[in-house]
């Protein structure tokens, strides 16, 4: 049977397959939910439709939302950020439907998303809230919106979306907020994006960031975990901020906090994290340093406006993969400027995203929470509103996390369950 897919090269498929394998070693969590999947089968027929950064760790999620009988197909949540050999093992191996192509353009990236929601999922799995979006808004997949029982989102900007969309009164379905679990954004926000952003920056510029000035833009949790990783190789790190609480945290973590206009004037490396529009403009790129580099590694390519440094330039040109230099005019000089990755997340554009270990958490949340929201669905369902994950879900994925670790903790004693559920303590 020839499955339906949209990929670079079905012949890229020995590659992804090793890649998938190698990234399965450091997903304990997520095989271990495999393994009872198989034998439960509780997706059994259910179609699922998703749109999620397709890696290694993704096709590790896949498998075993597969392996527990669900109908998968698979598009791309970012256009720069598949990775093609994963996306051809998929399509070989495993026979699920894959659109994506690695830079694919926007018409593309969309067409990819219809092509997900021609399969009618029941569930939808997002990673950002396109998949969602065009859902609720092409009138010719409305239809399917009666048909759905439940769908989760994985990043923190598309549960922002979703809420807007609830607030507002339009989400038609019930949609579980991975982002909100702590076994995800603890880790995966703060940890991943963290060492994964670095890694982005490094091997797109091959910069040594010791002695850098580094400004992160954004302190939370994915500024958190870079901030503290970037200081770790040596950089000397700015924080800029619009939130009070975040920002003194910030300072009391040792960084100095000051507002764009300054910190622009300074910085040799800007990484923007903070899921916001605009948050380097044309007045900062103005006053910005000769070979100032900027990347972004929040989850949409807005945070820098890209559109307002093309006009401030007189010359744009690639000078190495994921380097553009703009070339801009200033009192009479010109100096130079340049934008990784075009913008978009740069520890996916340019690295591997997430390395697997951190991915094998969030994703544990994912095939659990779908496992959830079948479960529910049997029993009248969810209602159309965005929920957090469950804490019992929450707590196994930690617990599971630390088995695979060989880590053990202590459990309360019964002297001490009732201490700690007295008013009376301390008497
Ligand atoms: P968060 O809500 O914890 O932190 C965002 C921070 O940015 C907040 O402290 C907020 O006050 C600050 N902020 C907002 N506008 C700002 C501005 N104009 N200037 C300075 N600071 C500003 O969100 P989180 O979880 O850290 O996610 C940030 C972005 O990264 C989101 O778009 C999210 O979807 C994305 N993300 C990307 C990942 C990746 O692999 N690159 C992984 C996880 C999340």
């Amino acid at each position: 049977m020839v499955i339906k897919n949209d990929v670079k090269s079905i012949k890229l498929a020995g590659i992804g397959k090793k890649r998938t394998l190698w990234a399965e070693r450091e997903m304990p969590v997520l095989r271990s939910i495999r393994e009872r999947f198989i034998k439960e089968k509780p997706l059994n027929g259910v179609k699922i439709g998703c749109c999620l950064h397709v890696t290694t760790e993704t096709a590790n999620l896949m498998i075993t939302l597969a392996a527990g009988g669900a109908k998968v197909q698979l598009c791309a949540s970012n256009p720069l950020s598949t990775q093609d050999d994963v996306a051809a093992h998929l399509v070989k191996d495993y026979g699920i439907p894959v659109y994506a192509v690695k830079g694919e353009d926007k018409k593309r990236y969309y067409s990819h998303i219809v092509a997900v929601l021609n399969s009618a999922p029941e569930i939808t799995m997002d990673d950002g809230a396109d998949l969602v979006t065009v859902l609720h808004t092409d009138k010719k997949y409305r239809a399917l919106l009666s048909s759905m029982i439940g769908g989760t989102e994985e990043t923190t900007t598309g549960v922002i979306r979703l809420h807007a969309m609830a607030k507002s009164g339009v989400l038609e379905y019930p949609i579980i907020a991975i982002n909100d679990a702590q076994t995800k954004h603890l880790f995966d926000n703060r940890y991943g994006t963290g060492q994964s952003t670095i890694d982005g920056v490094v091997r797109a510029t091959n910069l040594l960031l010791a002695g850098k000035n580094i400004v992160v833009c954004g302190y939370g949790w994915c500024g958190r975990g870079f901030a503290m990783r970037a200081r770790g190789m040596g950089g000397i790190v700015y924080v800029t901020e619009v939130d009070p609480l975040c920002a003194l945290e910030a300072v009391m973590d040792g960084f100095t906090v000051l507002p764009m206009s300054e910190a622009a004037k300074i910085g040799d490396l800007f990484l923007t994290l903070t899921g916001d529009i605009g948050v380097l403009r044309k007045e900062h790129f103005k006053v910005m340093k000769n070979g100032a580099i900027i990347a972004n590694s929040g989850h949409f390519n807005v945070e820098i406006d890209i559109p307002a440094l093309e006009k401030l330039s007189s010359e744009k040109k690639n000078v190495r993969e994921f380097v553009d230099e703009y070339v801009l005019k200033s009192n009479g000089k010109s100096k130079s400027v340049f934008v990784l990755g075009e913008g978009r997340l740069i520890n996916l554009a340019a690295a591997e995203g997430h390395p697997a270990s951190v991915m094998d958490m969030s994703f544990a949340n994912q095939a659990l929470c779908v496992e959830y929201i079948v479960k529910k669905s049997k029993l009248g369902g969810l209602k159309k509103n965005v929920y957090s994950v469950p804490v019992d879900i929450d707590k196994k994925v930690a617990e599971l996390k630390l088995k695979s670790m060989g880590m053990n903790i202590d459990k309360l004693t019964p002297e001490q369950v009732k201490y700690l559920s007295s008013w009376k303590q301390g008497t």
